[in-house]
């Protein structure tokens, strides 16, 4: 694992940013797995800016998102699909046909994961995957459990996740209770893995991520089973 240490959020924005623009430059056609929530918003910003002056291009990127609510429209403006055009793919040259997000509106959420997962095997493979850490060690919505289902898949949300998310919502009974979310497994295949972890409620969580175990009680130290971890924290998400 390459553990970077921030002083703040900007600048762990600024060095996420950095290393994705790294990759697109490096391979124009390259396929990026991206996340959602308030952690990457900052590095997507940068992302923007730079496509805005000329300095990255994203016309032949294709993207794939970790996760989506069960059940949700893609209109809806807590849909993950809406977050995506809102953070980034609004503001940038990509070609909106190749960026994809679990369908939260499908019929049949299990064949829509057959679908994702399918889509995501065929794909020439995730070149990095930007993620970002829930307080209880979730990945995706991959929560803790004591087994875990590998590739993308149907999943309920834990009260935990339901609270911390409950505060981009009107009330906490309009969180949706389901999710379609890729596995750690799914997730895995990525090349690099770029987990970002900012604020103290993130330290406990960091603080076993650095530790020598792993376990499916906290989904994000399997990815210390990955080859090429790089781990961005700020200095309030690290342990002292
Ligand atoms: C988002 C996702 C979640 C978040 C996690 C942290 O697509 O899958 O696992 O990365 O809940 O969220 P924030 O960044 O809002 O603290």
């Amino acid at each position: 694992m390459r553990l970077i240490v921030c002083e703040h959020y900007d600048e762990l924005s600024d060095r996420a940013a950095e290393i994705i623009a790294e990759v697109v430059k490096n391979k124009p056609d390259a396929i990026l797995g991206l996340a959602t929530g308030s952690t990457p918003i900052g590095a997507y910003q940068r992302l923007c800016e730079m496509n805005r002056k000329g300095e990255i291009d994203f016309s032949r990127i294709t993207t794939f998102n970790l996760d989506e609510y069960y059940p949700i429209s893609p209109e809806n403006d807590q849909s993950y699909r809406y977050f995506m055009n809102v953070n980034l793919f609004d503001h940038i040259n990509i070609d909106k046909s190749a960026t994809h997000v679990p369908k939260g509106d499908a019929a049949d959420p299990e064949a829509e994961c057959r679908r994702y997962e399918a889509m995501l095997d065929r794909s020439a493979g995730i070149d990095i995957q930007l993620l970002g850490i829930g307080q209880n060690g979730h990945i995706g919505f991959n929560e803790p459990d004591r087994d875990l289902v590998t590739v993308t898949h149907v999943t309920s949300l834990t009260d935990s996740t339901i609270d911390a998310n409950s505060r981009f919502f009107a009330k906490r009974e309009d969180v949706p209770t389901k999710a379609l979310t890729m596995g750690m497994a799914s997730i895995a295949k990525a090349k690099t893995v770029l987990l970002l972890a900012s604020g103290k409620s993130k330290r406990e969580a960091v603080s076993r991520l650095l530790d020598e175990t792993v376990t499916t009680d906290c989904p994000a130290t399997l990815l210390k089973l990955h080859p090429d971890l790089i781990l961005i924290c700020d200095k309030d998400a690290m342990p002292e």
